[in-house]
C-alpha cells in the first residue's frame, strides 16, 4: 500500500467512524496534504468553515496559516494538515478530553504514515493530545523545539488565537522562522 492508499484508508475509517457517532449531523475532517511531508501540522478540531467543506484550515485561521508558511517559503501542499479530533465539537467548544481520547488513533495512524521529521503544535489541545505528560503550558514551551523518543515536536500558538492579537501574531511569525533551522538541526542529528 503507499502512503496516499493508507491515509486514504485512515480518511476512510474516520468518516465511518462508531465511536464519532455521538457527533451527530458533523462531516469528518480527516486532514490533507503531502504524504511525503516532512513538516506536520496538528491544529485543535474542525470549525464552522472546515465541517463545511470537510478541509482543515480553511477559514480566517486557515489563511493566516498559509500566510506563516509562505514566510518560510512553504505552501500548503508541503505540508500535511490535521486535527487532534476530526470532527467539529457541537456549538464549536473545546474539544472534550474524551473526544481526543477516541480519535486520537486517527492522528497516531497518519503519523506513523507520513513519518514526519517536525510536528508543529497550533495550540494546547494538539500538545496536550499528543504529549500528555506535558504539563508546562504553551506560553512557555512555545517556539521549543522538545525531543521525544526520537519525534522532534514544536509547540506554536494556534493562529485563530494570534489573528486578532497583534503581539502574539508577532510571536507566531517569529517562531515559524525558526521552523528551517530546527529542520536543519534535525536532519543532521
Ligand atoms: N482550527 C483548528 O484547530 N483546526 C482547523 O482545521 C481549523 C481551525
Amino acid at each position: 500500500m503507499t502512503k496516499e492508499e493508507a491515509l486514504a484508508e485512515v480518511a476512510k475509517r474516520v468518516g465511518a467512524c462508531e465511536r464519532c457517532k455521538y457527533l451527530p449531523d458533523q462531516n469528518p475532517v480527516p486532514g490533507e496534504g503531502n504524504p511525503d511531508a516532512e513538516i506536520m501540522f496538528v491544529g485543535e478540531a474542525p470549525g464552522a468553515k472546515e465541517n463545511e467543506t470537510g478541509r482543515p484550515f480553511v477559514g480566517a485561521a486557515g489563511k493566516f496559516l498559509a500566510e506563516m508558511l509562505n514566510s518560510i517559503g512553504l505552501e500548503r501542499e508541503d505540508i500535511f494538515i490535521a486535527n487532534a479530533i476530526k470532527y467539529q465539537p457541537p456549538g464549536n467548544r473545546d474539544p472534550l478530553p474524551e473526544e481526543i481520547a477516541l480519535q486520537l488513533p486517527f492522528l497516531k495512524k497518519q503519523i506513523a504514515i507520513i513519518k514526519p521529521k517536525l510536528i508543529c503544535f497550533l495550540g494546547r489541545h494538539a500538545l496536550h493530545a499528543l504529549l500528555p505528560e506535558e504539563v508546562r503550558p504553551i506560553s512557555v514551551l512555545h517556539g521549543q523545539l522538545i525531543i521525544e523518543k526520537g519525534q522532534a515536536f514544536l509547540p506554536l500558538y494556534h493562529p485563530a488565537a494570534a489573528l486578532y492579537n497583534g503581539s502574539m501574531r508577532q510571536t507566531l511569525l517569529e517562531d515559524f522562522a525558526k521552523i528551517p533551522g530546527y529542520m536543519d538541526q534535525i536532519g543532521s542529528d
